[in-house]
């Protein structure tokens, strides 16, 4: 008897290209761990983002400024471990990447080796081209994050919604095309106005992907536990939360503790 293998077409930065010239939408979510990476891979996102949001989330930091690199490369090869199909990005952490190109790349390159990845992520405009021509330059894809950078959120003092005045907007657009010539293969918009989002992605030949800046983006992006509501506290008006994990989960977890206290837990059929 032959087994055939199942012939999966992986997503590429090709793919991601495609789609943005064909107009059709590129879906993304975060994950940082082999379980929730199956589910997510096998409902067939395109991208997942092992996000350093994973220092909120999982680590419950305030900020996402605590998360190491080694910590990302922990989350990144559990993802790696769980997917089959959708291109995995990596945030490189802050600090990871900020002095200078050859730090930055000394990262990409244990992001790439250690964990399997396939692109890196950076958050920063022209400040930061030098390190993306340098990544891109070892055969690293590198995906931009402009707009909200909540690397930054000390010098921003607030997570409100970036430029939403015409200076800020105007370098904010500098930006992208900066990253672009420097040789990102995407770009994330983070909280910013849905006309600036358009504007700016129509004069790309990248595609962007969103999160808070509207529908004129060639993709979206949320955090997988915003979503699912695994995390409630979490509300900006960009969210649409999908799911209730936590209402549910909470009285899955209090029927448990009735059934154990109660004696009903194990049954006959639950023992040996
Ligand atoms: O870390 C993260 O989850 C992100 C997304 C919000 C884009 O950067």
């Amino acid at each position: 008897m032959s087994s055939v293998k199942k012939e999966v077409k992986r997503v590429t930065t090709h793919t991601l290209q495609k789609m943005k010239a064909a107009g059709e939408k590129i879906s993304m979510l975060t994950a940082y761990d082999y379980s929730f990476a199956r589910i997510i891979d096998g409902a067939g996102i395109d991208v997942i983002l092992v996000g350093d949001s994973a220092s909120n989330v999982m680590a419950g930091h305030e900020t996402t400024l605590p998360v190491t690199l080694d910590q990302m490369i922990y989350h990144a090869s559990s993802v790696i471990r769980g997917i089959e199909r959708c291109f995995v990005v990596v945030d490189l952490p802050f600090g990871s990447y900020q002095s200078n190109s050859e730090i930055a790349l000394a990262s990409a390159i244990r992001i790439m080796k250690e964990t399997g990845a396939h692109a890196v992520k950076l958050e920063g405009g022209a400040e930061v081209t030098d390190s993306i021509k340098k990544i891109v330059s070892a055969g690293i894809p590198v995906m931009g994050h402009l707009g909200l950078m909540p690397q930054s959120i000390y010098k921003f003092g607030t997570y409100e919604v970036r430029a939403r005045e015409e200076k800020e907007a105007g370098i904010l657009s500098q930006d992208a095309q900066a990253l672009q010539e420097a040789g990102c293969f995407a770009l994330v918009l983070e909280k910013i106005p849905a006309e600036l989002a358009a504007t700016v992605s129509a004069g790309l030949t990248i595609p962007t992907i969103g999160i808070g800046a509207g529908n004129g983006c060639d993709g979206q992006v949320l955090v997988m536990h915003d979503m699912l509501g695994i995390n409630t506290e979490f509300k900006p008006r960009f969210l649409r939360q999908y799911l209730n994990i936590a209402e549910q989960a909470t009285s899955a977890v209090q029927q448990y503790i009735r059934d154990v206290k109660s004696g009903d837990f194990p049954n006959k059929q639950e023992q040996y």
